[in-house]
């Protein structure tokens, strides 16, 4: 399979709990990849899988690099910025601070301060709060800095789990509209994990519905739009609103 990342026959787990159980697919550079799928299909395991923190078996392509195996420091330094569930930023320190760590794993770290100021310009609120410690700020505006550190990696690809659990419908809507500006601006490619199918199809091309650790829907945005019946009554997950 061509594609900007490619993915072939990919198994992972946790030691003995098989999770992933050959999974294959590719996305195009500047692509938006959606990927559905009820709880405990394996959403979080693959995103771990593409960014090097779980163990894999079979085949992990990077433009044209075969990088399986890799350690996540390489994964991030090969462009793979990873904004887990829950987030994971640092709530004593600062919005700034978080932001700067972001920028750490980086091989070429000139230019932090122009990043910053682009990531403020995608979250004027990070801005407005750049001095405040990162735990004191509400769901939404966590997961923006989450999005904002993962930013400061210039990403070549953006892996986004769940963004959009825990906040309500405008600020999701809010969130899902930048990471399509990002998407549109930077050609960065992007692979997003959603329980809300139809928030994550507005912005995918693409589209794979992974059950018990295989996929086994895949399509157009469109296309598995048009299949409602199938995700519906398959896999118990809305496509429309
Ligand atoms: N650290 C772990 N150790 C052992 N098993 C795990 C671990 N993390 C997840 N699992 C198991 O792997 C399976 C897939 O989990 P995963 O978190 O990838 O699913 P998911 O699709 O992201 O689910 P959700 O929608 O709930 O986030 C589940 O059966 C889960 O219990
Ligand atoms: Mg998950």
């Amino acid at each position: 399979m061509n594609g900007f990342l490619t993915i072939t026959d990919l198994h992972a787990g946790y030691g003995a709990a098989k999770v992933l159980h050959g999974v294959s697919f590719s996305v195009e550079q500047g692509a938006v990849c959606a990927i559905l799928g009820p709880n405990g299909a394996g959403k979080t395991t693959l995103l771990r899988a593409l960014c090097g923190m779980v163990k894999v078996r079979g085949t992990l392509r990077l433009a044209g690099t075969e990088v399986t195996g890799r350690a996540p420091e390489t994964m991030a330094r090969l462009g793979v910025a990873h904004v887990p569930e829950g987030r994971g930023t640092f709530a004593p320190l600062t919005v700034e601070e978080n932001l700067r760590l972001g920028a750490s794993s980086r091989r070429d770290r000139t230019g932090t301060e122009t990043d910053l100021r682009r990531v403020y310009d995608y979250f004027p609120i990070l801005r407005e709060k750049r001095r405040e410690a990162a735990g004191g700020l509400s769901g939404g505006q966590q997961q923006m800095l989450a999005v904002g550190r993962a930013l400061m990696l210039r990403p070549r690809v953006l892996l986004l789990d769940e963004p959009s659990l825990g906040l309500s419908p405008l600020v999701t809507q809010e969130l899902f509209g930048i990471v399509h500006t990002i998407n549109q601006e930077e050609r960065t490619t992007v692979i997003v994990v959603e329980q809300n199918a139809h928030l994550a199809l507005g912005i995918a091309q693409q589209a794979h519905v992974l059950e018990s650790g295989r996929i086994v829907l895949s399509g157009t945005a469109d296309q598995i739009k048009a299949d409602e019946q199938v995700t519906r009554s398959y896999l118990g997950i809305r496509v429309r609103p």
